[in-house]
């Protein structure tokens, strides 16, 4: 029998587990042919199934009062607590998109949530509701971190950057610098365990790189001067597009839940 989770995900990705016709009444769903093809396709540990849920909250204090402020002459949200944080970003203008965007998207989920994912930028659908990832790709990425074990409130979810480029274009490297600040003292303050980069313009952003996503999956990398574990992934638009690498999506699924337990048990995962 599928684990509910994995079913979850496998139907987000349009993978349907087939129910027997001759039974009456809808049995529990047997793994078909597609599902077997995956299982050997991704590694045998961890698999998805044995994999426990685990909180997705710390104990202790909240990361912002581990965390020392480092406070910067040139960016004053480096010194800044969520709410005074959230206020700055609403009301910026560092770059051309704030007069396109309807709003700017700031983050959501739990600020003491082990797990951050971090996007490209905000859609239409996005400007328009003020939240990250919340159209069809958004819906994706829930299913996904669902398959992690954790509901879309148990994590963090931001983007590189905060306002919409029109027409969803690339962002521009001056608009993802303008914006840098304001990600960066999100992660200070949510302080995760792990950081998700979904997909090649957020991955490519962060580390300041233009090496291609198949090479920078399927490793950890260290990001910024205190050199935060991070995995990259296919981003749920791409796989929306892209039906046939969902295969490759679900070994990052994988690799993130493996390199999140071994953090979590104290274990070193950078070179
Ligand atoms: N794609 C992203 O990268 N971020 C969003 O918030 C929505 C779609």
């Amino acid at each position: 029998m599928l684990d509910s989770r994995r079913k979850a995900y496998l139907e987000a990705l349009g993978i349907v587990a087939y129910v027997r016709r001759s039974q009456a009444t809808p049995a529990a769903p047997e793994p078909d042919a597609v599902v077997e093809a995956l299982d050997k396709a991704v590694p045998a540990e961890p698999a998805l199934g044995a994999l426990e849920v685990h909180s997705a909250r710390r104990a202790g204090p909240p990361a912002a009062e581990r965390v020392p402020l480092v406070p910067s002459e040139a960016r004053p949200e480096a010194a800044l607590d969520w709410e005074p944080l959230r206020a700055l970003v609403s009301t910026c203008t560092r770059c051309v998109l704030h007069e396109t965007r309807t709003q700017t998207v700031f983050g959501v989920g739990d600020v003491r949530a082990r797990w951050m994912f971090i996007g490209e930028a905000p859609g239409a659908d996005e400007d328009r509701q003020g939240e990250p990832f919340v159209g069809r790709a958004g819906q994706l990425l829930n299913s996904m971190i669902k398959a992690l074990g954790y509901a879309r409130d148990e994590v963090y979810i931001a983007n590189v950057l905060k306002c919409r480029p029109p027409g969803n274009r690339d962002p521009r490297p001056e608009e993802a610098r303008e914006c840098r600040g304001y990600l960066e003292r999100q992660i200070e303050l949510v302080s995760p365990t792990l950081i998700v980069a979904v997909g090649r313009i957020a991955a490519q952003s962060l580390l300041a790189t233009d090496t291609s996503l198949a090479r920078l999956r399927g490793r950890v990398h260290a990001l910024g001067e205190q050199r935060r574990p991070l995995v990259v992934m296919y981003h749920p638009a791409y796989l929306l597009r892209t039906p046939s690498d969902k295969r490759k999506a679900w070994q990052d699924l994988l690799y993130a839940q493996a390199v999140f337990r071994r953090l979590e048990a104290g274990e070193a995962v950078l070179e």
